[in-house]
């Protein structure tokens, strides 16, 4: 009884890898093979990406996932080992935005199609290979728009100028320093709030790298530090906005009046339920679905040989890369991010 049900598998594996042999364009599905990174799955807004890959690759690719453990050289290894399995193109989620140098000579080698997405490679790169693109999104409007939420805010919320002094005085939560998102939101929010005639001081700014428990733990030191003296709690994305807001339960706001504005960038689904609990004041939708799309939009036509933007409705800037438009979201539309999260 068993060994016959271990036959089979033998049997059926023979056939297989003797179908293979013949012409290994493909695999046994038919579908064109396509690889894929992410540079950690344990990161809130990826793992949302990443479903939006998955669900547009079902019955149209083989996808191969990959984890790379915020580890950039277990990441290349990943992508050697896929180019020898002979994917047909490559969807690369860094881990370094400043490693697309090396995957690209990578791929160059066996002319295979590149899509990086959601860390922005560098300019220099994606310009050194035709076969190279870039789904994401404009990082400065993330910056622009949730500036704009502050100062739309603020302006309406009089009493949260505390010390009535007229200035926010705010704490930043910073994503990983390097890292095109990061580094654009942290300096286009302020700028942008200036812009608005509001005058600002920081009372403090430290990288969370993107992760809830870590923002937790920094705010916890500047409750300690500052207080009462905090009047406005800026983070650069979703995950470090609720690390914030656990906090700040902890230390007794969010009842008997005592209320602490926060805003996030993402707008992923527990971020949005906390603006309808009115503990979040608002957030920028970085849109999961559309870029998990777009990315493998652009990968399947990449590996069927055409145009990467044949029948869709994406563009390409002068950069090559694919942008999607960020949104503002509070308490008025949170659907429209409900939507995007789908
Ligand atoms: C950003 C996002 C962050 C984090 C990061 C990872 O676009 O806002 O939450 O996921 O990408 O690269
Ligand atoms: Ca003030």
């Amino acid at each position: 009884m068993n060994k016959k049900f271990l036959v089979v598998p033998v049997v059926a594996a023979l056939l297989v890898s003797g179908l293979g042999g013949c012409k290994k364009e493909s695999t046994g599905t038919g579908l064109p093979q396509i690889g894929t990174t992410i540079y950690k799955y344990d990161d809130n807004f990826m793992s949302f990406v990443r479903m939006a890959i998955d669900k547009e690759a079902n019955g149209k690719a083989q996808l191969i996932m990959n984890d790379s453990q915020n580890d950039q050289a277990k990441q290349n290894e990943q992508v050697q080992t896929m180019i020898s399995k002979g994917v047909k193109s490559l969807a690369i989620n860094l881990v370094d935005p400043k490693a697309a140098q090396g995957i690209i000579d990578m791929a160059k080698e066996k002319n295979l199609p590149v899509i990086f997405f959601n860390k922005e490679p560098e300019a220099s790169a994606l310009a050194s290979y035709d076969k190279a693109y870039y789904v994401g999104t404009e990082s400065k409007e993330s910056g622009v728009l949730q500036g704009k939420l502050v100062a739309d805010s603020w302006k309406a919320n009089p009493a949260w100028d505390k010390n009535g002094d007229g200035k926010i005085q705010y704490v930043l939560l910073k994503g990983e320093p390097g890292h095109p998102d990061a580094e654009a939101r942290t300096q286009y929010v302020i700028e942008e709030v200036k812009n608005q005639g509001i005058e600002v001081e920081e009372l403090a700014l430290d990288t969370a790298m993107w992760d809830s428990a870590k923002a937790t733990d920094k705010m916890d030191a500047w409750i300690s530090k500052f207080g009462d003296k905090i009047e406005y709690v800026i983070a650069n994305n979703d995950g470090m906005a609720l690390g914030a807001l656990a906090s700040l339960e902890k230390a007794g706001y969010f009842k008997d009046n005592k209320f602490m504005p926060i805003v996030g960038v993402d707008a992923i689904p527990d971020v949005l339920n906390k603006i309808k609990e009115g503990k979040i004041v608002g957030t920028v939708l970085n849109d999961a679905k559309n870029q998990g799309k777009a990315t493998f939009e652009l990968a399947l036509n990449a590996a069927n040989g055409k145009d990467v933007l044949e029948g869709t409705s994406w563009k390409l800037d002068d950069k090559k890369a694919v942008r999607v438009p960020y949104v503002i979201i509070n308490k008025d539309n949170v659907s429209v991010g409900e939507e995007a999260y789908k």
